[in-house]
């Protein structure tokens, strides 16, 4: 499956909560080149948390930030990278993206989605009255954009290596 890269980059979209870190890192150990989160990254060079950003400077200058830094994780390749789950969304980094790389969208039912985020109470978005009417808000409104990806794989309530498995199999 690697040999399909090249030397392209396999980038992870889809909503909070779809597993993009935790199945990106284990397809980049199967595939063996690097695994980069677009959030952590974009942690590591601002050295703030995704969250005190939101807080300190809004959502459209996070956008921004997310875009540069998607462009230049994008320069180089072949690795995997899991991006955030808006990254995608924003039309300036969906063309990095759509440049740099062979999406892949993990797609996944309400239910799991919600269980998943639920437990870490870290997303900036989801910080609202209704949580999960906000998740099913988000999820009708970006579904139609993340089909934009060059595939998609079903992320479903099952082991990891099973939708590990799936992924590769896409790419093959
Ligand atoms: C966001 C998803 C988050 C993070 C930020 C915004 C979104 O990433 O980038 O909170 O717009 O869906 P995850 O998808 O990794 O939670």
């Amino acid at each position: 499956a690697r040999m399909v890269l090249g030397k392209r980059n396999l980038v992870l979209v889809g909503l909070m909560g779809a597993g993009k870190s935790a199945i990106g890192r284990l397809v980049a150990q199967a595939l063996s080149v690097p695994f980069v989160d677009s959030d952590h990254e974009i942690e590591r060079v601002s050295r703030m948390t995704i969250s005190d950003l939101f807080a300190a400077y809004g959502e459209e200058e996070f956008r921004a930030l997310e875009a540069r830094v998607m462009k230049r994780l994008l320069k180089t390749g072949p690795k995997v990278v899991s991006t955030g789950g808006g990254a995608f969304i924003n039309e300036r980094t969906r063309r990095h993206i759509k440049r740099g790389g062979l999406t892949v969208w993990l797609k996944a039912d309400l239910d799991v989605l919600w269980e998943r985020v639920n437990k870490r109470d870290t997303r900036p978005l989801l910080k609202t009255e209704n949580p999960m009417q906000t998740l099913e808000n988000l999820m009708n409104a970006r579904y139609p954009i993340y089909a934009e990806a060059d595939l998609a794989v079903h992320s479903r309530d099952v082991k990891k290596e099973v939708v590990v498995e799936e992924v590769l199999a896409a790419i093959a």
